[in-house]
């Protein structure tokens, strides 16, 4: 079958590891990257897999329209501010890797049905921390509709931060707790998220606390087993450190996320999981949507 032709917009870590992961995708095809200042890696690889490089952020995205059905965005929120309106009018499928809130949120393993069913083209990735606590706190919530307050506490290598990341905590903040509301289905939740980072080339590690009923723990451990087994499925680094306990009024779990062979280290779970999250959201609509053209949009 013809893979779908994609572009990046960014040319920094994680448009590294999207662009590297996505040459093994037997769905997608990298066809153009936007950016603006040149990097001999990127450049490597980019040349390896025949992927044109274009530095016209102007006009690029729309000169080159015919070229990609998907865009993806590895840049920072205020670069994703400032394009947005481009995006939106292209008419493709957006993939919005920064914390911008710009589009649909998305968890693969969450509402990836409800997206195509309802025609969205832009989806906002959250955060890699979203990415993997989240799912764990909607898995708590099928157990406890009430719970009153949730916490992630994101823990990644620092050598894993580009400076688009760095430029944009408040965003990661804002919509990572945006995002456990919305995904535990309860917007007066008291959601909190709270990023760290260390220097030690150490795997990424998420700790999710929730304030609910001790007495549903063996509930909680199955509802949760499963859904880590969900998310495995397209994060095969994505593992469980320690099973649902009670600490007092709290659950609490412990993720850690290791990043599989690419073009990063292995400790960059958090690059990895975002990456793949992206591409397995991409693939999902454009397999639903195979042999017709992608609807046309409901943004
Ligand atoms: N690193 C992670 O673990 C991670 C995980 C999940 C999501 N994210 C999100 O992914 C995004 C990229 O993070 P990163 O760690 O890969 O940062 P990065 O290495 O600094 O890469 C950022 C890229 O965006 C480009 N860029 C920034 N502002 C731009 C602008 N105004 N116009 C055009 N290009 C612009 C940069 O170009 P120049 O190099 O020319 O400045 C660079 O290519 C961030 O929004 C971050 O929150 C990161």
């Amino acid at each position: 079958m013809r893979k779908i032709p994609i572009a990046i917009f960014g040319n920094g870590l994680v448009a590294l590891d999207l662009l590297s992961k996505i040459t093994e995708s037997p769905i997608l095809e990298c066809k153009i990257v936007f950016c603006r200042t040149k990097k001999p890696t990127f450049e490597k690889l980019a040349a390896r897999h025949g992927v044109r490089m274009e530095y016209d952020l102007i006009h690029g995205f729309n000169k080159h329209a015919g070229d990609y059905e998907a865009l993806f965005d590895c840049t920072s929120a205020l670069a994703h501010r400032k394009y947005s309106p481009v995006f939106k009018n292209l008419d493709k499928l957006i993939i919005n890797l920064t914390p911008e809130k710009a589009g649909h949120l998305c968890m693969p393993a969450l509402n990836m049905q409800t997206l195509i069913d309802n025609r969205v083209k832009y989806f906002d990735m959250v955060s890699c921390g979203g990415q993997a606590g989240i799912p764990i706190i909607h898995a708590i919530s099928e157990v406890d509709k009430d719970i009153e307050y949730a916490e992630l506490f994101i823990n990644a290598t620092s050598e894993s931060l580009g400076a688009g990341s760095r430029a944009n905590i408040d965003e990661y903040i804002d919509t990572t707790e945006d995002g456990i509301r919305f995904f535990a289905k309860n917007r007066t939740l008291r959601a909190k998220a709270i990023a760290t980072a260390n220097n030690a080339k150490r795997n990424m590690r998420v700790t999710v606390y929730a304030e609910m009923s001790p007495n549903k723990i063996g509930e909680i451990r199955v509802s949760v087993d499963k859904m880590v087994k969900e998310v495995q499925k397209y994060v095969p680094g994505y593992k469980l450190l320690v099973e649902p306990l009670v600490e007092g009024d709290h659950i609490m779990v412990s993720l850690e996320i290791r990043g599989i062979g690419d073009f990063t280290p292995e400790f960059f779970g958090n690059v990895d999981i975002i990456a793949r999250a992206a591409i397995q959201a991409a693939e999902k609509f454009f397999i639903a949507n195979r042999n017709q053209r992608p609807p046309s949009s409901i943004q």
